[in-house]
């Protein structure tokens, strides 16, 4: 494995943007047009070629989660979001976690499933029968499809038969391909693969086949994040570490019982996971539906983080969590080739298979959601946000870097953060 610099970055926020941009060129060996790339992005021309009837470009701020260890090694996360504290945030919880040796994260093969619903099915019995043992037909028939998927490793690699036998629709048979998609996001080849053997599917069952299209539910493409941190680490001047991990167990247990805190749990943590699907070009809305679907697989809505306490009888006592929901990502084809900032971003995080992105994407939800929780179950979550809000007064301003602190520390003081009073403070400064 490659040996890169520490991301434990003390301070990186409060260097300038030029400054931040030169120490992550250094860190991640980045040249001029990555550089250009993480300025500016995406050209209006590149955008009419991706999408129709373009206009012009939506921008968003891209950042960078830091002090992320994973699996031993050293991350930077890059993050489009607009949503102020996220990255701050997730930087904290990555740097929480390095005091248990940070992030432990595991993925399973790329398995993607292409769904062909058949209808009007007569025998549902023998045609899951003569489906099932069609297999070599359907992979002799899907494999010469992607012949740079099967180059790569991946393909065709078997198939399940479901039975919906009571919709408004009638009985229906569900055919459940399934290929590995390796590097690739897949959802064209496994769009073209159940559009391919829908006519086969049909002759099998003698039903009528109807939709032809992946699911989001990608449950056989996994990936799993886990983290032990001494409770030691959680302590502050105001609170013990016990404490606060006590906390944490609490409101992990509300979501696990409760499906309206359940869905914010789960959007704190897809305010880790977007973000950085966002800035490496692959699709969000597929990764929203599969996380949110597979916190319903026991037919309740339920967190998709556990959270325990180690009582300490091997060591420390600490607090262990886990994430595990399904990832399907790329790192080549679709929009991760042609933008511009996506490339960039792969670079900065150096993963070299979409499986180690998945991973590394599962402990940025995992730290993301301790960060939520570990806020919620001490001072709050607004105390963080007035903070930064603070800080960006305080600049907005004009405070130079040595007082943007003392400023805005002062504003929260006096409990309106406004740039109004951030001017006159300054002025008083500056007069003394
Ligand atoms: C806000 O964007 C996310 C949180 O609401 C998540 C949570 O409540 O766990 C803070």
């Amino acid at each position: 494995m490659d040996q890169r610099p520490s991301s434990r970055l003390s301070g990186f926020y409060r260097q300038s943007l030029e400054q931040r941009l030169a120490t992550v060129a250094d860190w991640a060996g980045l040249d001029d047009a990555d550089l250009a790339a993480l300025r500016a992005g995406l050209s209006v021309e590149q955008a009419n070629h991706l999408v129709e009837n373009a206009l012009g470009l939506f921008a968003l701020p891209l950042g960078l989660g830091v002090n992320f260890l994973i699996n031993g090694r050293d991350y930077l996360i890059p993050m489009a979001v607009e949503e102020p504290s996220v990255i701050a945030a997730v930087s904290n919880a990555a740097r929480l976690a390095r005091a248990g040796d940070g992030f432990r994260a595991g993925s399973s093969e790329a398995l993607m499933i292409g769904q062909v619903q058949l209808l009007q099915v007569p025998d549902p019995q023998r045609a899951e029968q003569a489906i099932l043992a069609a297999e070599p037909r359907l992979a002799a028939l899907i494999d010469p499809l992607h012949p740079s998927l099967r180059r790569a490793g991946g393909g065709f690699r078997g198939l399940e038969v479901r039975h919906l036998p009571d919709t408004p629709a009638g009985p229906m048979v569900i055919v459940h391909l399934l290929l590995d998609c390796r590097d690739a996001m897949g959802a064209n080849a496994v769009n073209t693969a159940a559009e391919a053997a829908a006519p086969l599917l049909e002759a099998l069952s003698g039903g009528r086949a109807r939709l032809r299209i992946l699911s989001n539910l990608s449950d056989r493409r996994l990936a799993w994040a886990s983290c032990q941190i001494p409770l030691h680490a959680f302590a502050s001047d105001a609170v013990e570490g016990a404490q606060v991990a006590a906390g944490i167990v609490e409101a992990n247990a509300f979501a696990w019982a409760d499906p309206y805190r359940a869905a914010t749990h789960n959007k704190g943590i897809m305010n880790g996971i977007d973000p950085l699907a966002i800035a490496t070009g692959n699709d969000w809305r597929a990764l929203e539906a599969g996380a949110h679907a597979y916190a319903a697989r026991d037919g309740q809505y339920r967190a998709l983080t556990d959270w325990r306490l180690l009582t300490g009888e091997e060591g420390e006592p600490a607090l262990a969590g886990r994430i595990e929901l399904p990832l399907a990502v790329g790192i080549v084809g679709g929009a991760t080739k042609a933008h511009p900032t996506a490339q960039a971003a792969l670079k900065i995080l150096g993963v070299t298979s979409a499986r180690q992105l998945a991973e590394v994407m599962a402990a940025v939800g995992l730290a993301q959601n301790l960060s939520a929780l570990r806020a919620l179950a001490a001072e709050g979550i607004q105390a963080g946000h007035m903070a930064l809000h603070a800080r960006h007064v305080a600049l907005a301003a004009g405070a130079p870097p040595d007082l943007v602190e003392q400023v805005a520390a002062q504003l929260i003081a006096e409990g309106q953060i406004r740039a109004a009073r951030a001017a006159e403070i300054l002025a008083t400064r500056a007069d003394d």
